[in-house]
């Protein structure tokens, strides 16, 4: 089965042909139009800037996708257009203009070439992501999610714990309440005046800071599953501005109680400039986000016991987080996380999603597909 799979949910125009055989992967192209530039100098992804950039870049994308190299004989020296079986599209969750765009290039492919299309949803594209590896590679054997498993999904929109019980059978555990743990991370960024996204970013600089430099606030902690980060996010805008306007002093001053550095008990002084407190600051903050998602985590596993834990989304990219879930996690649950490339929006893993779609034969005709912007997996 070929599978092309095509993702414009939010700010990655994206396409992948995807070759399944024998229930194994092999993923012979995909490629990923990131408008990163386009949104830094907003600071965040502008839905209209998005949308347009979708449109004149969906056709060139999908073009390079399909064109090269051939893939099945008969071409007369040359690239050639590959038809795949089927289509798989990320109809929702998402910006709506940017799916649209995806949506109805799909469908226009669909009732040109005659292939069905398969409605894929872009939560589902992530959890199925660690099944991927690099371009052109076919894992020995066919990687498998033991059921039941736990996925985390965290990225710049979503921050949830989903049980899954098999295939297509998802229970919400828990998710945020505000922002995800992406927004908290690309928010923090913005204030510290790094470029955007901020996530990657405050991981960088985080790696030559001190962690317990500063202590945060881990909201909800002990409330079931639920996570909030806008706290978070508040606690960091005070913390900076505090430290910008250097009202914190020497000598027991303590404007909140969120400032003292835990390391030495005392607290900072005031003619300390923030620069030198930005690796500090960026290291705390990464040490906070991902010490919540981890101790939810551990939560859940302990809970309903695994087989299987997934880490997915564009937070997924995030070497601690990777790090710390690696070494916490039971040594009897198996831990699956994604390539970094297929950590950030893709969509080589919409097709791999898809595909599960497609053995139970689950087909829309182009005329019945729309996209969704709220489409809730669970
Ligand atoms: O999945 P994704 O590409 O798009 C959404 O569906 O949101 O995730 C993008 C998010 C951004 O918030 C970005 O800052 C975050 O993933 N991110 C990271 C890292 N790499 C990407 N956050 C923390 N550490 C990273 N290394
Ligand atoms: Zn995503």
């Amino acid at each position: 089965m070929l599978i092309l799979g095509i993702e414009t949910s939010c700010d990655d125009t994206a396409a992948a042909l995807l070759e399944v055989k024998n229930g194994r992967f092999k993923l012979l192209k995909h490629l990923t139009a990131s408008q990163v530039k386009l949104h830094g100098k907003y600071q965040g992804v502008v839905p209209e800037v998005a949308a347009r950039a979708h449109l004149e870049t969906i056709i060139p994308v999908l073009t390079e996708v399909l064109k090269s190299p051939p893939l099945r004989g008969g071409a007369r020296g040359g690239a050639r257009w590959k038809k795949p079986d089927t289509i798989a599209v990320t109809a929702g969750p998402g910006l709506i203009t940017s799916l649209l765009i995806g949506v109805e290039t799909a469908k226009a492919l669909s009732f040109a070439w005659n292939v069905p299309l398969i409605k894929t949803n872009h939560i589902e594209g992530h959890i199925y992501s660690p099944l991927l590896s690099s371009v052109g590679a076919r894992h020995a054997l066919p990687l498998q999610i033991k059921f039941p498993a736990i996925a985390l999904i965290v990225s710049g929109g979503h921050t949830e714990l989903i049980l899954i019980k098999n295939h297509g059978q998802y229970k919400l555990l828990g998710r945020t309440r505000d922002d995800a743990a992406g927004e908290c991370f690309d928010k923090a960024g913005k204030m510290l005046g790094l470029p955007f996204p901020g996530g990657p970013e405050i991981s960088k600089r985080g790696a030559k800071g001190n962690p317990l430099a500063y202590d945060l606030p881990r909201p909800m902690l002990h409330e079931g599953f639920e996570f909030s980060f806008s706290g978070m996010k508040n606690a960091i805008r005070l913390l900076i501005e505090e430290l910008k306007n250097n009202v914190i002093l020497e000598g027991g001053r303590r404007p909140t109680d969120r400032i003292h550095l835990q390391n030495t008990g005392s607290y900072r002084s005031a003619i300390a400039p923030l620069q030198d407190d930005t690796n500090d600051l960026c290291a705390s903050i990464e040490h906070a986000i991902v010490d919540v998602l981890v101790q939810k985590s551990l939560k859940a596993v302990a809970k309903h016991k695994p087989k299987t834990f997934i880490l997915a989304g564009g937070v997924a990219a995030n070497q601690k987080l990777r790090q710390s879930l690696a070494a916490a996690l039971p040594k009897t649950t198996r831990f699956l996380l994604p390539e970094p490339e297929f950590c950030m929006d893709n969509a080589a893993m919409i097709a791999v999603a898809g595909y599960f779609q497609a053995k139970k034969k689950k087909f829309v005709k182009y005329d019945k597909l729309k996209a969704d912007a709220n489409w809730e997996l669970v």
